[in-house]
Protein backbone atom coordinates (compact mmCIF):
# COMPACT_ATOMS: atom_id res chain seq x y z
CA UNK A 1 0.00 0.00 0.00
CA UNK A 2 1.17 3.76 -0.76
CA UNK A 3 0.92 5.76 1.87
CA UNK A 4 1.07 8.43 -0.55
CA UNK A 5 3.69 12.16 0.17
CA UNK A 6 4.12 13.03 3.67
CA UNK A 7 2.35 16.30 2.51
CA UNK A 8 -1.26 17.79 3.55
CA UNK A 9 -2.25 19.41 0.97
CA UNK A 10 -4.97 22.31 1.06
CA UNK A 11 -6.65 24.92 -1.49
CA UNK A 12 -9.64 26.90 -2.03
CA UNK A 13 -10.16 30.13 -2.99
CA UNK A 14 -8.80 33.44 -1.25
CA UNK A 15 -10.03 34.41 2.43
CA UNK A 16 -11.18 31.13 2.83
CA UNK A 17 -8.72 30.50 5.94
CA UNK A 18 -6.02 28.54 4.00
CA UNK A 19 -2.92 30.38 5.63
CA UNK A 20 -4.76 30.60 9.11
CA UNK A 21 -5.36 26.46 9.06
CA UNK A 22 -1.82 25.89 7.33
CA UNK A 23 -0.33 27.73 9.79
CA UNK A 24 -1.99 26.12 12.78
CA UNK A 25 -1.96 22.38 11.19
CA UNK A 26 1.70 23.19 10.97
CA UNK A 27 2.40 24.11 14.06
CA UNK A 28 0.21 21.16 16.06
CA UNK A 29 2.45 18.65 13.42
CA UNK A 30 5.46 20.32 13.77
CA UNK A 31 5.53 20.05 10.16
CA UNK A 32 6.73 23.17 8.09
CA UNK A 33 4.09 25.36 6.34
CA UNK A 34 4.31 26.52 2.62
CA UNK A 35 2.68 29.37 1.47
CA UNK A 36 2.48 29.24 -1.93
CA UNK A 37 0.76 32.05 -2.85
CA UNK A 38 3.38 34.22 -1.25
CA UNK A 39 5.46 33.13 -3.54
CA UNK A 40 3.52 33.75 -6.16
CA UNK A 41 3.12 37.47 -4.55
CA UNK A 42 6.71 37.46 -4.57
CA UNK A 43 7.01 37.04 -7.97
CA UNK A 44 4.95 39.38 -9.13
CA UNK A 45 6.96 42.27 -6.81
CA UNK A 46 9.60 41.26 -8.82
CA UNK A 47 8.34 41.59 -12.23
CA UNK A 48 6.62 44.65 -11.26
CA UNK A 49 9.92 46.34 -10.08
CA UNK A 50 11.70 44.93 -13.09
CA UNK A 51 8.45 46.15 -15.27
CA UNK A 52 8.97 43.07 -17.05
CA UNK A 53 6.34 43.42 -19.71
CA UNK A 54 3.85 40.39 -19.43
CA UNK A 55 3.60 39.11 -22.82
CA UNK A 56 7.33 38.87 -23.88
CA UNK A 57 8.35 35.14 -23.12
CA UNK A 58 11.80 36.62 -23.69
CA UNK A 59 11.48 39.14 -20.45
CA UNK A 60 9.64 36.80 -18.22
CA UNK A 61 12.25 34.23 -18.82
CA UNK A 62 15.34 36.36 -18.10
CA UNK A 63 13.24 37.68 -14.53
CA UNK A 64 12.72 34.23 -13.77
CA UNK A 65 16.50 33.30 -14.57
CA UNK A 66 17.72 35.94 -12.09
CA UNK A 67 14.91 35.44 -9.81
CA UNK A 68 16.23 34.86 -6.14
CA UNK A 69 13.06 33.78 -3.96
CA UNK A 70 12.93 31.97 -0.86
CA UNK A 71 10.81 31.54 2.27
CA UNK A 72 11.73 30.63 5.56
CA UNK A 73 10.62 29.03 8.95
CA UNK A 74 9.01 32.02 10.48
CA UNK A 75 6.94 32.11 7.37
CA UNK A 76 8.80 35.17 5.87
CA UNK A 77 9.69 35.61 1.88
CA UNK A 78 12.53 37.06 0.22
CA UNK A 79 13.72 38.04 -2.60
CA UNK A 80 17.77 38.09 -2.36
CA UNK A 81 18.48 39.34 0.73
CA UNK A 82 15.25 41.55 0.90
CA UNK A 83 12.30 40.40 3.59
CA UNK A 84 9.78 41.53 0.94
CA UNK A 85 6.48 39.87 3.46
CA UNK A 86 4.46 43.00 3.77
CA UNK A 87 5.38 44.46 0.43
CA UNK A 88 3.61 41.39 -1.26
CA UNK A 89 -0.13 42.17 0.29
CA UNK A 90 -0.22 45.39 -0.77
CA UNK A 91 -2.81 46.42 -3.83
CA UNK A 92 -0.15 47.01 -6.55
CA UNK A 93 0.86 43.11 -6.21
CA UNK A 94 -2.87 42.04 -5.42
CA UNK A 95 -4.26 43.53 -8.85
CA UNK A 96 -1.59 41.71 -10.93
CA UNK A 97 -0.90 38.19 -9.15
CA UNK A 98 -3.87 37.06 -10.83
CA UNK A 99 -2.05 37.38 -14.15
CA UNK A 100 1.74 36.54 -13.06
CA UNK A 101 0.41 33.39 -11.89
CA UNK A 102 -1.71 32.03 -14.97
CA UNK A 103 2.19 32.62 -16.80
CA UNK A 104 2.67 28.97 -17.55
CA UNK A 105 6.86 29.91 -17.18
CA UNK A 106 6.35 31.28 -13.58
CA UNK A 107 3.98 28.31 -12.66
CA UNK A 108 7.22 25.54 -14.17
CA UNK A 109 9.40 27.29 -12.34
CA UNK A 110 7.67 27.63 -9.05
CA UNK A 111 5.87 23.70 -9.01
CA UNK A 112 10.08 22.71 -9.30
CA UNK A 113 10.55 24.61 -5.81
CA UNK A 114 7.58 23.46 -4.46
CA UNK A 115 8.17 19.60 -4.95
CA UNK A 116 12.00 20.51 -3.61
CA UNK A 117 10.36 22.25 -0.45
CA UNK A 118 8.44 18.57 0.25
CA UNK A 119 11.97 16.46 -0.58
CA UNK A 120 13.31 18.16 2.48
CA UNK A 121 10.51 17.21 4.95
CA UNK A 122 7.39 16.81 5.87
CA UNK A 123 4.86 19.88 5.21
CA UNK A 124 1.78 22.05 5.27
CA UNK A 125 1.44 23.22 1.69
CA UNK A 126 -1.23 25.96 0.49
CA UNK A 127 -2.61 27.68 -2.72
CA UNK A 128 -5.12 26.81 -5.30
CA UNK A 129 -3.02 23.72 -7.47
CA UNK A 130 -1.10 21.93 -4.25
CA UNK A 131 -4.14 19.14 -4.69
CA UNK A 132 -4.56 18.89 -8.14
CA UNK A 133 -1.06 19.45 -9.64
CA UNK A 134 1.60 19.56 -7.61
CA UNK A 135 1.15 17.19 -4.65
CA UNK A 136 -1.65 15.28 -6.06
CA UNK A 137 -0.25 12.11 -4.52
CA UNK A 138 -0.62 13.87 -0.81
CA UNK A 139 -0.83 11.97 2.00
CA UNK A 140 -4.21 14.81 2.79
CA UNK A 141 -5.88 16.38 0.72
CA UNK A 142 -8.35 19.29 1.55
CA UNK A 143 -10.30 21.98 -0.44
CA UNK A 144 -11.58 24.72 2.01
CA UNK A 145 -14.83 26.68 0.78
CA UNK A 146 -16.63 29.34 2.30
CA UNK A 147 -19.15 31.87 0.73
CA UNK A 148 -18.23 35.20 -0.81
CA UNK A 149 -19.41 37.19 1.83
CA UNK A 150 -17.82 35.31 4.85
CA UNK A 151 -14.73 35.81 2.83
CA UNK A 152 -14.69 39.17 2.08
CA UNK A 153 -16.09 39.92 6.04
CA UNK A 154 -12.47 38.42 6.99
CA UNK A 155 -10.42 39.93 4.04
CA UNK A 156 -11.93 43.27 5.27
CA UNK A 157 -10.69 42.16 8.43
CA UNK A 158 -7.29 41.51 8.03
CA UNK A 159 -6.96 44.65 6.00
CA UNK A 160 -8.15 46.15 9.15
CA UNK A 161 -5.85 45.35 11.30
CA UNK A 162 -2.88 46.60 8.55
CA UNK A 163 -4.29 49.84 9.08
CA UNK A 164 -5.53 49.10 4.90
CA UNK A 165 -9.17 51.15 4.80
CA UNK A 166 -10.91 49.36 1.96
CA UNK A 167 -14.84 49.25 2.24
CA UNK A 168 -16.69 45.69 2.07
CA UNK A 169 -17.79 46.08 -1.12
CA UNK A 170 -14.89 46.73 -3.10
CA UNK A 171 -13.17 43.83 -0.93
CA UNK A 172 -15.71 41.27 -2.21
CA UNK A 173 -15.33 42.79 -6.01
CA UNK A 174 -11.63 42.31 -5.81
CA UNK A 175 -12.17 38.56 -4.26
CA UNK A 176 -14.66 37.31 -7.22
CA UNK A 177 -12.49 39.33 -9.79
CA UNK A 178 -9.31 37.18 -8.52
CA UNK A 179 -11.79 33.77 -8.30
CA UNK A 180 -13.20 34.18 -11.60
CA UNK A 181 -9.93 34.99 -12.93
CA UNK A 182 -8.02 32.07 -10.78
CA UNK A 183 -10.91 29.44 -11.93
CA UNK A 184 -10.98 30.19 -15.36
CA UNK A 185 -6.65 29.80 -16.90
CA UNK A 186 -5.84 27.67 -18.82
CA UNK A 187 -2.68 26.25 -16.93
CA UNK A 188 -3.56 24.48 -13.26
CA UNK A 189 -6.96 26.56 -12.66
CA UNK A 190 -8.21 26.55 -9.50
CA UNK A 191 -10.97 22.87 -8.84
CA UNK A 192 -12.10 20.94 -6.49
CA UNK A 193 -10.44 17.33 -7.81
CA UNK A 194 -12.15 13.69 -7.25
CA UNK A 195 -11.24 12.30 -3.96
CA UNK A 196 -10.50 15.81 -2.15
CA UNK A 197 -12.48 16.57 0.82
CA UNK A 198 -14.28 19.88 0.83
CA UNK A 199 -14.33 21.73 4.24
CA UNK A 200 -17.18 24.64 4.30
CA UNK A 201 -15.32 26.70 6.73
CA UNK A 202 -18.47 29.59 5.96
CA UNK A 203 -20.31 28.99 10.19
CA UNK A 204 -16.66 28.03 11.63
CA UNK A 205 -14.56 30.16 13.43
CA UNK A 206 -10.19 29.41 13.01
CA UNK A 207 -10.62 26.72 15.53
CA UNK A 208 -13.02 24.72 14.45
CA UNK A 209 -11.65 24.56 11.07
CA UNK A 210 -8.16 23.39 12.82
CA UNK A 211 -10.05 21.31 14.83
CA UNK A 212 -12.05 19.53 12.23
CA UNK A 213 -9.24 18.81 9.54
CA UNK A 214 -6.93 17.56 12.70
CA UNK A 215 -9.63 14.92 13.49
CA UNK A 216 -9.78 14.33 9.80
CA UNK A 217 -6.10 13.52 9.94
CA UNK A 218 -5.73 11.49 12.93
CA UNK A 219 -8.57 9.52 12.12
CA UNK A 220 -6.01 8.32 8.94
CA UNK A 221 -3.03 8.97 9.79
CA UNK A 222 0.14 8.20 7.76
O1 LIG B 1 -3.40 32.80 -1.55
P1 LIG B 1 -3.07 34.20 -2.08
O2 LIG B 1 -4.29 35.10 -2.17
O3 LIG B 1 -1.94 34.85 -1.38
O4 LIG B 1 -2.59 33.94 -3.59
C1 LIG B 1 -2.24 34.99 -4.43
C2 LIG B 1 -2.48 34.61 -5.90
O5 LIG B 1 -1.54 33.61 -6.28
C3 LIG B 1 -3.86 34.05 -6.20
O6 LIG B 1 -4.69 35.04 -6.75
C4 LIG B 1 -3.60 32.96 -7.20
C5 LIG B 1 -2.14 32.68 -7.15
N1 LIG B 1 -1.81 31.32 -6.70
C6 LIG B 1 -1.75 30.35 -7.64
O7 LIG B 1 -2.04 30.60 -8.82
N2 LIG B 1 -1.34 29.09 -7.28
C7 LIG B 1 -1.05 28.80 -6.02
N3 LIG B 1 -0.66 27.56 -5.72
C8 LIG B 1 -1.14 29.79 -5.02
C9 LIG B 1 -1.55 31.06 -5.40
Amino acid sequence: MSLGLQVVAIDGPSGSGKSTLAKGLARALGWRHLNTGAMYRAVTLAFLRSAVDLDSAGQVESALASLELRTDAEERVFLGDEDVSAEIRGPDVEALVSAVSAIPAVRSRLVELQREEARNGPLVAEGRDMTSVVFPDARWRFYLDASVRERAARRKGDFDKAGRDEALPSVEAELERRDALDSSRAHSPLRLVAGVERIDSTALDAQGVLALVLAKIQEDPA
